[in-house]
């Protein structure tokens, strides 16, 4: 009998110190009023020094665990997806495999599509878990967005936050649609590879002083053209995702837009004809926590009560490469 991919649990963590728009005004040249009106961001999380993407991606992959009723040991896959990994190696996911304190030895790597990133990993979950390869598989998607800030930059400090979200995934016989997921689908284009980037610490241009001294390690972006892609992307991907699954953007109960800005939310929403009351938005608490957001958005969906049983959600991103990718779910 074909193998069927069943969402076992959710979890997030997001970090407890929160710094305000307010507390930005007070470092760079902006405003509460500037921030709000342009991203709808109030507040976003921010890990401390000495916490690194590891460190969160391994709180929310606890959560997931014990609202399975599972441990490290029952699990024999673990990615994380990331663009804010501890190190170039080992991967955060085999950090993480430590930090659960499993006695077992999973599969464990890392994959790096941005803020697509847990669409990517969902998408490669389906096939290890369709094709026997693995049993109980642990997405993780998180990001310290905090940590490649640069933070006298006003034109980007204002838009990021930390945070982490984690789905665990089982493979099952059972022919019961619940808490399945229905479609999903990828796509990139590297040719705007300029317009969201960190330009140096890589093989391209190693670590040096003078790449510190100009601050090349941190996001640099230019967000009108961001803007732009990232709406008919998003709005592209989401109606090929609805179409693979049989179903219109107007059956779903609820969309889950990669939050980076409201007025790409609200854009994609009204383009794709989902009431506004049905597309989540937290970017106010959060903002852009990169490949978090959208697992985080899910987790807070269900556990406020905004989705239940029967349920058909549409998870949809996008990011830099750039990157994008949407998945329908049904609970
Ligand atoms: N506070 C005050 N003024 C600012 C700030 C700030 N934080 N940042 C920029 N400005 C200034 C600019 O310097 C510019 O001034 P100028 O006209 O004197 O040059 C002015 O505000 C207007 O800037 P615009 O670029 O016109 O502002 P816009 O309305 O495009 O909003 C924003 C900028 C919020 C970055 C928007 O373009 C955006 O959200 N783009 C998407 C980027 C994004 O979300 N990236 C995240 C990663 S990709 C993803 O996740 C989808």
């Amino acid at each position: 009998m074909k193998k069927k991919v069943k969402i076992l649990s959710t979890g997030s963590y997001l970090p407890a110190k929160i710094l305000t728009n307010f507390d930005l005004e007070k470092m760079v040249d902006t405003s509460d009023e500037w921030i709000s009106t342009r991203t709808g961001i109030k507040e976003r999380r921010i890990v401390e020094e000495n916490v690194a993407t590891s460190d969160i991606a391994a709180e929310a992959a606890r959560v997931c665990l014990k609202k399975a009723n599972l441990t490290a040991d029952d699990v024999d896959t673990i990615i994380v997806a990331t663009i804010t990994p501890d190190m170039f190696f080992p991967s955060t996911a085999c950090m993480v495999h430590k930090k659960l304190g499993g006695k077992n030895e999973p599969a464990a790597f890392d994959i790096s599509a941005a803020c697509s990133g847990f669409i990517y990993g969902l998408t490669l979950a389906e096939d290890l878990l369709i094709s026997g390869k693995s049993k109980n598989l642990l997405l993780i998607a998180a990001d310290t967005m905090s940590k490649f800030t640069n933070w006298k930059d006003r034109n980007t400090c204002v838009l990021f936050g930390d945070g982490a979200g984690a789905m665990l995934l089982t493979s099952t016989e059972d022919e019961n649609e619940e808490n399945s997921i229905l479609s999903t689908c990828l796509g990139a284009n590297g040719n705007y590879d300029e317009l969201l980037y960190i330009p140096a610490g890589g093989s391209r241009m190693p670590a040096s002083l003078e790449t510190v001294q100009k601050n090349l390690h941190t996001v640099v972006m230019s967000g009108k053209e961001v803007f732009k892609v990232a709406v008919t992307k998003m709005v592209e991907t989401a109606l090929k995702a609805c179409s693979l699954a049989n179903i219109s953007p107007q059956q779903l109960d609820l969309l889950i837009p990669h939050q980076a800005n409201l007025r790409i939310i609200n854009a994609v929403g009204e383009r794709l004809g989902v009431d506004l009351s049905k597309v989540f938005i937290n970017v106010h608490k959060y903002g852009n926590m990169s490949a978090a957001t959208v697992i985080v958005g899910l987790d807070e969906a269900i556990s406020q009560g905004k989705v239940k049983k029967g349920s058909i959600l549409e998870l949809v991103t996008f990011g830099g490469g750039f990157t994008w990718g949407a998945a329908i779910i049904k609970l």
